[in-house]
């Protein structure tokens, strides 16, 4: 060396570093890693090599570490296997092989097994933690638990934790916990009030290891980094559908026990596709960075899911999975599981940005292929004049427009992002996403891989490496939280109640099931798009369909009865409105219809929404028969299905929407507020002659129509066109059309559904005009037409 002050140069550079590190490390302190269950299967896969990427992505910048694996095992076998595991820890791909065993050893030297059952266990570890700091003269930062446990150990691993090992004043404590967590609202609520009642809200840590996949982890950032870009086509407008999917290969296999009490929803919607969803769906915070305000918007999203139904799902079950169950859990030959192993789910978020996109979630095991993503599917709103041949990726705006977050797997093989050329060219943060190179003959949803922008990580990540680091640093935004947690099984519960016996169509797995799987949406319904093979083949005396019967026409009380199935039956009457409409606007300008409440009308409401394109809504008044005294948005009130199955689906405008005035001065349906009488003046203000069109009326089972019950002290008879009246069931107090009013009209419909009508009907048919016994017998239109609607059920028994 040329310069004899070199080495002493170089010397001091290095002690200052040295001292400079060792005060970093004494300011930021020593962080104690402990891993329950570190013997486990996900230790084993992911957990470890997670902690190992912690340690290379923090060391020498402050911290210090011990990381302590801990299991029921003993210490000796405990010992033997982690020594194992360490050993087969690997470095990411650039880094060199002498640095990533140097940086190994140093992570074994500071991992160390250890037995914690007992309470005096957990006490002897933390005594251990404070005796090393002392002696290291360290400053303790805080203490990570990872519960790699099944759920049933949660409690009393909780109790100790809180009540002998918590790190001392001024370190933090973040318990990180893993799935599942309940499995329905209720016991989710049990869950978190117990762990609540030992930990704070901010100390743990619900993992959901979606929110660390890479395309996953990058959605709100990319929404935010292409703000300009997106600001206008991340909604209705502009959107077609969003497909949430996670389809894999594997099967249940090994693991129904625990398949058997969850199945595919349990096990994947509820919790990493509805995480994904959200992340697609809530309103973009000014500041991303913020875990509290992702965590609110996450939240809000929640609020804006539109409740599910039975109809909103499909359901299948791979063929061998009956006999995987037998076997595993020595059921007998007769025994038949009804857990879905397939689910695609229709979602919708009732928001302005997405009102009317379909979100459909999809997810199975024993599929053809092992993919997941997130495809944003935009509508194509030009018409391009060349010949197709001549169209470019960046410039037609003809082809398909798309996003996808691409999770994993498939023919891609790795994450990635693909914005379609011709939407516009992303922004992803170049240190850490790069372009994918071009490969020839790769087509991905239709297109050719060089016909999007395509990016995928510079350093592919495993999702557990990405959530340690996050716990490290505190981002509470890529866990669960107990709000958001509760706030998913609201949503979830009811559908999966309704579900519970649902058959699941038989599909044989694999590329095999060929298009049994494949499903489609009608309004608000998902169905199969193809019929099972037995139903297209009817055998002899198979149940009969709608179809099958004619539409019965009689005579009901010397009026018209016209009789069928439910769904022909709806069919007709919504048919016989659209065409009464038509008339009445044609002649007057304007139609008047009253609709009463209840469950039997909201399959005609629905089918008034969905299938009468040629409906006159913009010249239709909409008035209420009659109403619940509750308020407006109380999901009793009448007028809250009409909105519900109609208004929000159709056009009609608001000046001609009617509902009744049951809350005035904030109280309901007081005689002073003279409600009933506004009610009549506006009738009579604006329906020539107090006539309306159309009343649509149902029939109780003890003769009730409208509100009026039998012996009703008012609006049987006398001059009030609306009264209000006393139901014998909740909510007692209600407001009604007369049967004066009533019969004014130059139409009344009346709809009765369902076998618990059939007495009713029988004995109707029979009475004379006996109101105050039976007010439905009163509806007699003076000079308009009466009509009965009744099913099969209701009029045949
Ligand atoms: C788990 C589910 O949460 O996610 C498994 O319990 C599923 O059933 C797994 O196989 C899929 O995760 P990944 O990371 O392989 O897509």
């Amino acid at each position: 060396m040329k310069c004899p002050g070199c080495w002493k140069m170089l010397t001091v550079a290095m002690c200052m570093a040295l001292v400079a590190c060792l005060q970093a490390q004494e300011l930021q302190g020593h962080v104690s890693v402990i891993l329950l269950g570190a013997t486990g299967d996900l230790a084993k896969k992911y957990l470890w090599q997670g902690l190992f990427q912690l340690y290379l992505d923090e060391v020498g910048k402050g911290y210090s570490f011990s990381f302590h694996g801990a299991a029921l095992t003993s210490t000796k076998q405990g010992q033997e296997f982690i020594t194992k595991v360490l050993e087969s820890l690997s470095c990411p791909e650039d880094m060199v092989p002498r640095r990533c065993a140097e940086l190994r050893g140093q992570f074994q030297q500071l991992s160390q097994y250890r037995r914690l059952r007992t309470n005096e266990d957990y006490m002897a570890l933390s005594k251990d933690i404070e005796a090393q700091l002392e002696h290291k003269g360290l400053r303790e930062a805080g203490r990570v638990f990872y519960f790699s446990v099944p759920p049933f150990a949660y409690a009393g691993i909780a109790r100790s934790i809180n009540s002998s090992c918590r790190p001392g004043p001024g370190a933090w404590l973040r318990v990180v916990l893993e799935k599942p967590f309940g499995h329905d609202h209720l016991s989710a609520q049990q869950l978190a009030t117990e762990l609540g009642s030992f930990f704070q809200e901010e100390e743990m840590y619900r993992v959901d290891h979606y929110l660390g996949k890479q395309a996953v982890a990058q959605i709100l950032p990319f929404r935010d980094q292409n703000r300009q870009a997106l600001d206008g086509l991340w909604n209705r407008h502009h959107v077609e559908r969003v497909e949430i999917i996670m389809k894999e290969t594997v099967d249940a296999g090994g693991r129904t026990s625990f398949y058997e009490e969850y199945g595919v929803i349990r096990d994947v919607l509820q919790n990493h596709l509805t995480e994904v969803l959200t992340l697609v769906a809530m309103e973009l915070p000014y500041n991303v960075s913020s875990s509290e305000a992702v965590l609110q918007h996450k939240l809000q999203a929640f609020r804006a899911l539109r409740g599910l139904q039975k109809g909103s799902a499909v359901l299948g079950q791979y063929q061998a999975y009956g006999e995987q169950v037998r076997r595993e859990q020595q059921k007998p030959d007769s025994f038949h599981s009804l857990t879905p192993t397939f689910a695609g789910i229709l979602v919708h978020v009732d928001n302005l940005r997405w009102e009317g996109v379909p979100f459909f979630l999809m997810s199975g095991k024993a599929m053809d292929e092992r993919v997941g993503y997130v495809r944003i599917l935009f509508r194509n709103q030009a018409y391009c004049a060349q010949n197709e041949k001549r169209w470019v990726a960046d410039q037609s705006q003809c082809l398909p427009r798309q996003i996808v977050f691409y999770i994993g797997h498939g023919e891609l093989g790795s994450p990635a992002v693909l914005v379609s050329r011709n939407l516009f060219r992303p922004s992803l943060p170049s240190e850490s996403w790069k372009e994918v190179e071009g490969r020839p003959g790769l087509h991905l949803f239709g297109r050719p891989l060089s016909d999007y922008y395509a990016y995928s990580p510079v350093r592919e990540q495993d999702a557990y490496s990405v959530l340690m680091s996050h716990i490290f640093h505190g981002r509470k935004d890529s866990f669960i939280t107990t709000e958001n947690l509760l706030a998913s099984w609201v949503f979830w519960t009811p559908l999966l109640d309704s579900l519970a016996h649902e058959v699941p169509r038989l599909y044989p797995g694999g590329a095999e099931s060929g298009h049994l799987l494949d499903f489609e949406f009608s309004g608000t319904q998902l169905r199969f798009s193809r019929q099972q093979l037995e139903q297209l083949v009817p055998g002899p005396g198979s149940a009969p369909k709608p179809s099958d019967f004619q539409v019965l026409r009689a005579k009901y009380r010397e009026s018209p009865l016209i009789s069928a199935w439910p769904e022909e039956l709806i069919a007709k009457l919504a048919d016989d409105i659209e065409a009464t409409a038509v008339r009445a606007v044609r002649r007057f300008g304007e139609f008047h219809l009253a609709l009463s409440g209840g469950s039997s009308p909201v399959p005609l409401l629905q089918q008034l929404a969905t299938r009468h394109y040629g409906f006159p809504w913009a010249h239709t008044h909409l008035w209420l028969v009659d109403e619940r005294c509750v308020p407006l948005r109380d999901p009793e009130s009448n007028f809250q299905g009409l909105q519900a199955h109609l208004l929000q689906h159709v056009r009609v405008p608001h000046y001609n929407v009617h509902p009744m005035p049951v809350h005035l001065h904030q109280r309901l349906c007081a005689e002073e507020d003279r409600g009933a009488q506004m009610y009549a003046s506006e009738i009579s203000a604006l329906v020539t002659n107090s006539s309306f069109d159309l009343v649509l009326l149902g029939m109780g089972t003890d003769g009730h129509t409208a509100s009026l019950f039998p012996q009703s002290p008012a609006g049987l008879e006398g001059t009030q066109p609306v009264v209000l009246t006393r139901s014998p069931s909740k909510p007692h107090q209600r407001m009604s059309l007369s049967l004066p009013l009533i019969n004014r009209a130059r139409k009344v419909a009346v709809l009765v559904m369902g076998r618990l009508k059939r007495e009713i009907t029988m004995l109707v048919s029979r009475v004379g005009h006996e109101p105050k016994k039976w007010p439905i017998s009163g509806v007699l239109p003076s000079s308009g037409q009466l009509v009965w609607y009744m099913d099969y059920e209701a009029f045949l028994g």
